[in-house]
């Protein structure tokens, strides 16, 4: 019997979740997860949400040009994308939905690579109205064509309800859709990146993001936020409450980071936003209270780690006080999110080398199938 060769010991460095590896460069975004600063191609997202709107923010990582008056009105969807987003069923998941409505326009349009900032804008300004169209046919309703005077966000919301929103509901969609654009090699980024660096297109990448977006540990949390919040009930559950849960083992909704050890400045943002919103839902001030107690104890639990609010928990309020039902809010994040993914397509494309790691294999040793 000869002796068989075992796979010999691979003591490369590996982090688990690829957690503290840098896995590429990028100008679009910093994060410096410790003092809780993010900022777009250098300026702080505070700023950009006073003094931008999310077409000049998009410009913003598209070019690296600041233009504040900077217009982005959504595109109309084609025949083809209706018809296949009329094909869905009714129930099916609208971050599936918009997938679907991406996939199409890719096949329609066939990008060519590297991604632009031309097929950056048309895509971004089109998958709005796909979403707005899918949540209006489920329920029954005919889809509405985008009016062109409309900026994106408040055309957005017009697609979806049929009437022009206040000036306050689009003031504070914006606000969240600026703060959700772009977050460096989050999952759902990195995904693009990897699907760009195959010298594929620049749908084939946003498709692909939105399905690493779709995981609750990503993209689904404001909607579980709002559940939470309702099974909490009083501010005097909420010590009770909390508790219980973290004995159970369950996370808590909107709190904790990969990179952020301090207060996540998007949800600082967003809690702003959320308290001066004349429409505020109701259980606002229970969040509020919530997240006192839910801070208080995470820091008791885990005093190495810190766990703070982050972005999803205040975007719960701001969604919601805008009209959007929970069960939109990933794709609501996704929208917003494709001036980040198209942006690093962009800057992926300029400076490609395919992404391809190694894997550490703890398998059998090699062995054979019996008479081999
Ligand atoms: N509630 C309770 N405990 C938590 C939470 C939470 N929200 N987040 C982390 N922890 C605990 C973990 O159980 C773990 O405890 P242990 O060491 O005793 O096992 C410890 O803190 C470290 O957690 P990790 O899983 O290592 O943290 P990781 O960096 O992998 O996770 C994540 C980050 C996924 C965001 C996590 O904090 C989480 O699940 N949060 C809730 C979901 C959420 O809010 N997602 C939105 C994120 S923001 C975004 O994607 C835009």
């Amino acid at each position: 019997m000869t002796d068989l060769p075992t796979t010999p010991a691979d003591n490369r460095p590996y982090s688990p979740g690829l957690e503290g590896i840098i896995a590429g460069e990028s100008s679009l975004s910093y994060i410096d997860g410790e003092r809780g600063r993010l900022l777009y191609r250098g300026y702080p997202i505070g700023e950009l949400v006073k003094g931008g709107s999310y077409p000049a923010v998009a410009e913003l990582l598209w070019t690296g040009e600041w233009n504040p008056g900077a217009k982005l009105p959504c595109e109309p969807v084609s025949p083809t994308v209706l018809t296949a987003l009329r094909a869905l069923p009714r129930d099916a998941r609208p971050m599936d939905a918009l997938r679907t409505a991406v996939s199409v326009w890719g096949a329609e349009r066939n990008p060519s690579w590297p991604a632009t900032a031309e097929q950056a804008r048309s895509l971004t300004a089109s998958s709005p109205s796909a979403l707005a169209a899918f949540a209006r046919i489920r329920q029954g309703l005919e889809p509405v064509a985008p009016d062109p005077e409309l900026d994106l966000v408040p055309g957005f919301l017009y697609q979806l309800n049929g009437e022009r929103p206040s000036d306050e509901s689009a003031r504070a969609l914006d606000a969240y859709f600026i703060v959700g654009a772009e977050h460096g090699f989050n999952a759902s980024t990195f995904t693009a990146r990897v699907i760009s660096s195959t010298r594929s297109d620049i749908a084939a990448a946003v498709a692909g993001a939105i399905g690493a977006m779709k995981g609750p540990l990503h993209g689904g949390a404001p909607s579980e936020v709002v559940e939470q919040i309702h099974e909490v009930g009083s501010p005097d559950r909420a010590e009770a409450w909390v508790r219980e849960q973290i004995a159970n083992g369950t996370r808590l909704m909107g709190f904790g980071h990969r990179v952020y050890r301090a207060y996540d400045p998007r949800a600082a943002a967003l809690r702003q936003v959320a308290e001066s919103m004349e429409r505020k839902p109701d259980w606002l001030a229970l969040a509020i209270a919530v997240e006192d107690v839910a801070l208080r104890v995470l820091a008791e639990k885990h005093p190495d780690r810190p766990l703070k609010t982050n972005v999803e928990y205040y975007a719960a309020p701001v969604l919601m006080g805008v009209g959007l039902t929970p069960d939109l809010f990933p794709a609501a994040f996704a929208l917003a999110r494709h001036a980040g993914w198209t942006a690093h397509a962009i800057e992926q494309g300029a400076a490609n080398r395919l992404i391809r790691p190694d894997v550490r294999y703890i398998g059998p040793a090699e062995r054979h199938l019996p008479g081999a």
